[in-house]
């Protein structure tokens, strides 16, 4: 119920970015007192950090022994930019996007590479476009999960096993929350500061035998700058996906990793933190069933993430207001949280309709998203009544 009593419970944790994200429960600086600080990558002792990396994603993550994961530069971007430049213009393909980030893919594709066999798949905030009209015997790129439009697949069945194209899949608000099927997708890539509260830098990017054969059997026509070079002399570089990296990476956000995985494995690995994922979403979605202001974004339950929530207007008085004045609206219930320490980071992407967008990954408490509710309800009266004074 909206009221413009303040609420006395703060929640323990205000993090609820949606990247970097919040970081695991019990996380402290002391966490990192093993790095590797000082030392080379390339010593021992920072090349075995970056093999346990790769071997303890492989085992949270479920990823199939004849999949190569690599940790390579500039972040979830940098992972999907190598895969882009790297694999496409072998066959035509069709790009999938329903918000921004699927869009900057497509961007990418169509003006920056200009492949000449370019087919769209578009849709707006909210929803999915039509999956049905995809031909998998192209190479398919889209993002698993929305991060800025809460939409998500609900799965892998629509693609089918026996593609003749690749697949090229953009996961990093859904590794570690979502259950990827790895089996129809050939090139997945992630950072590390969603859904496991690492720190940002470093991308992952994980193929598929068939993705190294087309790397192996395919020159694309354009020069691909160092930090993209995947291959040498037409032959994957093994290197890269065993811990040796193309360039330096930070030995801090290695051990910070490190410290995520292991707590994602002692709290039950990847069943355990979906688990984690939906009960915080299953928090937030009970508020709105029974909030008489704010509605999901995602229209079809069966595609609404359990990492990024987002949540539009349903107040039929901020509703009839136009994109700015309900950005505004927004804007002052997101500052009215943060100056109070109660919630931070909490608006809508700067591309997505205005709104709430809280982070439901697998390291924010469930009693920190509870705790949030009565203030978002009383950050609303707040914010309506100042409307209503303004009117
Ligand atoms: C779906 C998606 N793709 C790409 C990115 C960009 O990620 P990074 O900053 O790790 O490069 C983000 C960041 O939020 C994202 O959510």
């Amino acid at each position: 119920m909206t009221t413009l009593t303040k609420p006395g419970l703060r929640p323990a944790n205000p993090n609820f970015s949606s990247g970097p994200c919040a970081k695991r429960p019990g996380w402290s600086v002391e966490a990192l007192k093993a790095a590797a600080l000082g030392r080379s990558h390339r010593a021992k002792i920072g090349k075995g950090k970056l093999e346990q990396a790769i071997e303890l994603t492989r085992e949270i993550l479920k990823v199939p022994a004849g999949y190569r994961i690599g940790i390579v530069p500039a972040s979830d971007t940098g992972a999907v930019e190598m895969a882009l430049w790297s694999l496409l213009g072998e066959r035509g393909v069709d790009m999938v996007a329903w918000e921004s980030f699927g869009s900057g893919w497509v961007t990418d594709v169509v003006k920056q590479l200009k492949l000449a066999d370019v087919r769209k798949f578009e849709a707006g905030y909210g929803v999915l476009p039509d999956l049905t009209q995809i031909d998998f015997d192209r190479d398919v790129v889209f993002t698993w999960n929305g991060t800025t439009s809460g939409v998500r697949v609900p799965n892998g069945d629509f693609i089918p096993a026996d593609r003749k194209g690749l697949t090229i899949c953009d996961a990093t608000s859904a590794a570690f929350a979502q259950r990827l099927d790895f089996d129809k997708l050939d090139v997945v890539t992630f950072s590390w500061q969603k859904v496991l509260g690492g720190e940002g830098a470093h991308g992952m990017l994980i193929l598929s035998p068939r993705a190294v054969e087309r790397l192996e059997t395919y020159k694309p026509a354009w020069p691909l700058p160092k930090i993209f070079r995947l291959t040498s002399g037409g032959k994957l570089i093994e290197g890269i996906f065993k811990g040796e990296t193309i360039n330096t990476p930070s030995m801090l956000c290695v051990e910070d990793y490190l410290d995520a995985l292991q707590w994602a494995k002692s709290i039950g690995g990847l069943e355990a933190l979906i688990a984690r994922a939906d009960a915080n979403a299953a928090v937030l979605d009970r508020f709105v069933a029974r909030s008489s202001w704010l509605g999901h974004l995602a229209v079809d339950p069966a595609t609404r993430s359990n990492t990024s929530v987002c949540l539009s207007f349903t107040d039929p008085d901020v509703a009839a207001l136009d994109a700015d004045g309900q950005a505004a609206f927004a804007k002052g219930i997101v500052s009215t949280l943060d100056r109070e320490g109660v919630a931070y980071d909490i608006g809508s992407y700067r591309d997505a309709p205005p709104g709430l967008r809280i982070w439901c990954g697998a390291t924010v408490e469930t009693s920190d998203l509870e705790a949030l509710l009565p203030w978002l309800d009383w950050a609303f009266a707040m914010q309506k009544a100042s409307l209503k004074a303004a009117a």
